[in-house]
């Protein structure tokens, strides 16, 4: 791995069995608090679209908001937050969306996106990629123009990239974990 990657997974704090035993919890707070790791990560996201128009960066809540901010700013994007059902004030679009165990239900405003938009879709994560397909599945809804869809931890046993590649949306991931 190149040392940029180097990096970012020394910059993750590996948890052992949380939230459950046998999980190893990637936090990113530990890469987020260190000045030079986030921003390296945030320039990386950002580079391949340089000289692409880009109209909204969408972030899934929480932790795609704290990248997908950053990213916004750096691309002059405006930001659109996916959100967890009932926290958005004005007439939303929802979705159900499948988690580890059960399913929950996202949402974002109507007006948020126009169709035909450029959209790069953020979050911290992917493993199975039930949050991701939904949020996919969202913008699509709304008629976005999804220009990838953006990740700095990938889990690739998990199988969440073929899940939005087959929704014919490009996957940008910038390390890869084994296992949980
Ligand atoms: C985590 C992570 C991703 C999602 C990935 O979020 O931040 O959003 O799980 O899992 P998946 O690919 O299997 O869907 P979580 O739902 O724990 O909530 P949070 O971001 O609000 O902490
Ligand atoms: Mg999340």
């Amino acid at each position: 791995s190149s040392s940029l990657q180097q990096e970012l997974i020394a910059s993750i704090r590996n948890i052992a069995d949380y939230p459950k035993p046998g999980i190893m919890f990637r936090d990113i707070t530990t890469l987020l608090g260190n000045p030079r790791a986030f921003r390296r990560a945030i320039d990386e996201l950002v580079h391949p679209f340089a000289g692409t128009k880009i109209d909204k960066v969408a972030g899934v809540e929480a932790r795609g908001f704290i990248m997908g901010g950053a990213m916004a700013h750096q691309m002059s994007a405006g930001f659109v937050p996916i959100r967890k059902k009932g926290k958005l004030p004005h007439d939303t679009v929802r979705i159900a969306y499948s988690l580890e165990y059960g399913v929950d239900e996202m949402e974002m405003h109507r007006d948020a996106i126009k169709p035909g938009e450029k959209v790069i879709l953020v979050d911290d994560l992917i493993a199975t990629g039930g949050t991701a397909e939904g949020a996919t599945k969202l913008l699509q809804q709304m008629g976005a123009d999804i220009v990838a869809a953006c990740f700095i931890i990938d889990l690739p046993e998990l199988g969440g990239r073929k899940k939005i590649e087959a929704l014919g949306v490009k996957v940008l991931t910038l390390i890869e974990f084994d296992g949980h």
